[in-house]
């Protein structure tokens, strides 16, 4: 499968998968949660982050082991072109760590024991190990951990209000598309439309657009509207400088609608088989505790699975 919109996310520079509501790493009771489990360990431990998008995990692990004078050793893998040097410039101060990390990009879990020589005590992922093929990539989980090893996720909570809201938004996505709103972006950026038969086609566009009162105060639905309206408003001369920026503001949307459903994929996943963390104790792994995480005591943030192998 195509990860080419998490690729494009993470060279924007962001170093979490929610930088809404995380503003520099995941913080509060997922911090604490990765220190408890920390915790355990009382010397040098090698450790691998699977589905580490900028390394948001992993970064947060090492500089947790340094709190505890522990020492880790960080592998960090990921199915898309990662970037992980991209997020210097919003948190210039994380260069040494990132140093300290050895990331692997455009690598499936599903396949990962190809790249991957090494051994490991402990293995984590957040908010990542659920986009994976799950028996392929618990075959691999189980291969890659030492005897006594740990894996150690947190997933996704799929009921939660993030998961509605980006519900809320695919509904949107797909008015746009009935009103044909990317494609005449689309044919407008690859020159295959005069100036004025764009403005034609952005009319329509939003007189069809008006017709959907219910997402009147949808801030997505709102940003469309105002962006479209802007080019409809612009003189021609201006307008036809603007073929690259609406390729750009269309493709990030698309991009932006892929890592949704993705999410949206995976929260159906979780729904429909509650159960499906059992793969790992078939593909040979015990598991010995789980729970919700609560952030800041009023929502779930995910669902913690802790496993030994044997
Ligand atoms: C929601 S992001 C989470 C990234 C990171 N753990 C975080 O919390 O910031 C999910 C990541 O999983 C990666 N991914 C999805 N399927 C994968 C697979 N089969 N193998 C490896 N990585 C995968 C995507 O490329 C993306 O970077």
């Amino acid at each position: 499968m195509s990860k080419n919109h998490w690729t494009a996310y993470w060279k924007s520079g962001v170093l979490t998968s929610l930088p809404a509501d995380f503003k520099v790493n995941y913080d509060g009771e997922l911090a604490d949660y990765w220190l408890s489990v920390l915790q355990q360990y009382d010397q040098e431990i090698t450790t691998l982050d699977v589905c580490t998008g900028n390394g948001a995990v992993a970064i947060l692990v090492k500089q947790l082991a340094q709190q505890l004078d522990l020492n880790i050793n960080m592998t960090a893998v990921d199915a898309s072109d990662i970037k992980p040097a991209s997020i210097l410039n919003n948190f210039p101060d994380m260069q040494d760590v990132i140093n300290q990390i050895d990331f692997i990009g455009n690598c499936l879990i599903e396949n990962m024991c190809e790249k991957i020589n090494s051994k490991f005590e402990l293995i984590v992922s957040q908010y990542g190990i659920e986009y994976c093929e799950t028996e392929p990539a618990a075959q691999n989980i189980v291969k890659l951990l030492k005897e006594k090893g740990k894996f150690v996720f947190i997933s996704h909570a799929p009921e939660t209000a993030m998961m509605a809201y980006m519900q809320t938004e695919e509904q949107v996505y797909q008015v746009l598309e009935d009103v044909k709103a990317f494609e005449i972006l689309h044919q407008f950026s690859n020159d295959k439309t005069t100036v004025n038969g764009f403005k034609i086609k952005l009319k329509a566009c939003l007189a069809a657009m008006s017709l959907h009162a219910a997402y009147r105060s949808n801030a997505l639905f709102n940003t469309w509207g105002n962006t479209l309206s802007q080019l409809l408003n612009m003189p021609n001369a201006a307008l036809k400088q603007q073929r690259i920026k609406a390729k750009e503001f269309s493709q990030q949307y698309e991009f932006a609608r892929a890592r949704a459903n993705d999410m949206l994929r995976v929260s159906d996943k979780l729904l429909n088989d509650p159960k499906w963390y059992q793969a790992f104790e078939r593909a040979g792994l015990t598991l010995i505790n789980q729970g919700d995480i609560r952030y800041q005591n009023t929502h779930n943030v995910g669902h913690f699975y802790e496993f030994t192998k044997d």
